[in-house]
């Protein structure tokens, strides 16, 4: 298949519009990182992309909408909790998890009674829902198993000859994937940290947000994902990492005492100067939005670079770096030495 690959203006647009209204799949940008889009009513369009991604048929997709009224048979009910989160995060990084309406293909939502639904705040995206009028199922744009993509290029290196089109809107300005939040149990239930954190989410709620276990650490043996998509090994390097949590002065001292593993550094910006190995500075230090900026585009490096021993700087684990420590720490399968 010929992929097209066109920056976003209207005329683009259109045509990623009218790609969708023919049951196709199209890559576009988000706030976040880009997506594979399909019609979400259309089950043969949803299809399509389980298999431009190699994604497994039981890893449900998120429903991304431009207004509140798109929400009509996409789900049964709208519960109070997911209104006051919709005020206050839509449109922008949030996923709430509600219970499913009767128009959504099955295959979003993989055999649950549960669909996830997004109202992004990209312009590409909500002019492309507005153009074509379908509410979008829309994975992020990588093969499954590689980092989420955050530039058009990401996208290609993928997906070319995949898909027939790609739309170029720059730079993916928050970096990882948005926040998801389930309201359907007793309690809420944070599935997976983003941009909006879980004392975002809190105050918003004006309850307490319970952390999903996967998120911090390996699922125990037996365990069941609440959210499917945390079971897979996801955002795997080429190269072994491991996270080396302490100080910068400790994380030096153990990294020269490697030297003989040829490892490479996965550092916070400005440190590459004071170690004396290849670096790949990943964000500032201590600042979690700068860091999910940068993350998967420096792991995408780190492929681009080949296999090999590399040492990452350990981010912070609430707040905005809980979404990149969830994230790091699948690309290091897990291995964290503190210092
Ligand atoms: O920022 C994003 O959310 C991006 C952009 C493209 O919007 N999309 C994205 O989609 O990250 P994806 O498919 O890569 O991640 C969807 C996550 C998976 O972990 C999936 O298991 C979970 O959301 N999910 C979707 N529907 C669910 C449901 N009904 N119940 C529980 N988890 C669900
Ligand atoms: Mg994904």
């Amino acid at each position: 298949m010929n992929t097209v690959f066109s920056k976003a203006d209207t005329e683009s647009i259109r045509q990623a519009a009218a790609f969708l209204q023919q049951g196709e799949i199209v890559a576009l940008p988000t706030e976040t990182v880009y997506g594979i889009a399909a019609d979400a009513r259309n089950g043969a369009a949803v299809s399509k992309i389980f298999a431009a991604k190699g994604r497994p048929q039981d890893n449900p997709l998120i429903v991304h909408i431009a207004d509140m009224a798109m929400l009509d048979g996409l789900v049964s009910e709208v519960p109070e909790r997911a209104q006051l989160l919709a005020a206050a995060f839509w449109p922008g990084p949030l996923t709430i998890i509600m219970p499913r309406g009767s128009e959504v293909a099955d295959a979003c939502c993989a055999g649950l009674d549960t669909v996830g639904i997004r109202m992004p705040s990209h312009p590409v995206i909500r002019a492309v829902i507005k153009e074509s009028g379908c509410a979008l199922a829309a994975p992020s744009a990588n093969l499954s198993g590689s980092p989420s993509p955050t530039t058009a290029q990401d996208v290609f290196a993928d997906m070319d000859g995949r898909l027939p089109m790609i739309v170029d809107g720059g730079n993916c300005q928050v970096g990882v994937e948005s926040t998801v939040i389930t309201i359907v149990g007793e309690h809420p239930v944070l599935l997976r940290p983003g941009h909006i954190t879980l004392e975002q989410l809190e105050a918003a709620l004006g309850e307490e947000v319970l952390i999903s276990g996967a998120i911090l650490e390996k699922l125990k043996e037996g365990e069941v994902a609440r959210s499917p998509g945390m079971k897979y090994k996801h955002y795997a390097p080429k190269a072994d990492i491991t996270i080396l949590k302490g100080s910068f002065e400790q994380y030096k001292a153990y990294v020269e005492a490697h030297r003989a593993e040829n490892p490479a550094c996965l550092c916070f910006t400005g440190e590459d100067a004071k170690l004396d190995f290849p670096c790949i500075c990943y964000g500032k230090e201590g600042d979690g939005n700068d860091q999910a900026f940068h993350l998967f585009r420096c792991l995408r490096a780190l492929d681009e670079q080949g296999d090999g021993v590399v040492y990452a700087r350990c981010p912070g684990q609430d707040g905005a770096s809980m979404a990149v420590y969830n994230r790091l720490i699948r690309a290091a399968a897990f291995r964290v030495i503190t210092l």
